[in-house]
């Protein structure tokens, strides 16, 4: 088991109208999937390598996030500060700030992080944003530029082992199920109108599963 990346990051707007202008008409993200039913809707926006999106959930009495920039210290309740997204040159670096700015939008940098160079913006839902080129190659890992390094940090990358309890009773395959969530409806609906397939590795047991149970509500 191993975690392969980020999927979709999941966030909010009081207005998806002016999230898509930003993330597919400035940003060129491609909006990739959504549903929506009376008062909610949750869209997703695709990056180039078909995996990672970023996601937004609109509905009703939702609010635009309060501004802090990427990095400023805070004691707010708070688990997050920014996101970064990566753009592969230095002209891409620095045509998305123009573009940025001629949109009226605030941007600060380019800054020199040392291995990157950024620009940090924010989406109109006051997200804290960040586009980050970078030049430089980690030969080594964990690579630390600091005073007095953790301890823990003196063990290496990789997973430590011991620090966790082993599985000792893992899911059987029969016991492998799913309850049906918001989106299940797309199923049914993007695969009767061609909108999606399954994937290829997806077992044809599976997928009779999966359309058995769509079919027969009181089979689960
Ligand atoms: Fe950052």
């Amino acid at each position: 088991m191993n975690l392969q990346g980020i999927n979709h990051l999941a966030f909010i707007t009081d207005d998806m109208v002016k999230t898509i202008r930003f993330y597919r008409d400035l940003l060129g993200l491609k909006l990739s999937t959504g549903i929506g039913h009376e008062g909610y809707r949750h869209y997703f926006f695709q990056f180039p390598d078909g995996v990672t999106h970023v996601a937004f959930f609109e509905y009703d009495g939702a609010s635009v996030m309060n501004r802090k920039f990427p990095g400023d210290r805070t004691s707010l309740p708070l688990g997050f500060d920014h996101v970064s997204f990566s753009v592969d040159s230095r002209e891409d670096l620095f045509g998305l700030r123009d573009r940025l700015e001629v949109a009226g939008l605030e941007v600060e940098g380019a800054v020199d992080h040392g291995l990157f160079w950024s620009i940090y913006f924010y989406d109109p839902n006051n997200i804290p944003l960040e586009a980050t080129w970078q030049f430089m190659d980690v030969l080594k890992y964990p690579a630390m530029s600091e005073d007095d390094p953790l301890d823990i940090v003196n063990e290496g990358c990789d997973a430590q082992p011991g620090h966790w309890p082993a599985v000792k009773n893992p899911t059987a395959e029969s016991d492998m199920c799913a309850e049906s969530g918001n989106g299940h409806p797309m199923r049914q609906h993007f695969l009767a109108q061609g909108l999606a397939r399954f994937s290829s590795g997806v077992s044809r047991d599976f997928q009779n599963s999966l359309l058995s149970s769509d079919t027969d509500p009181n089979k689960t």
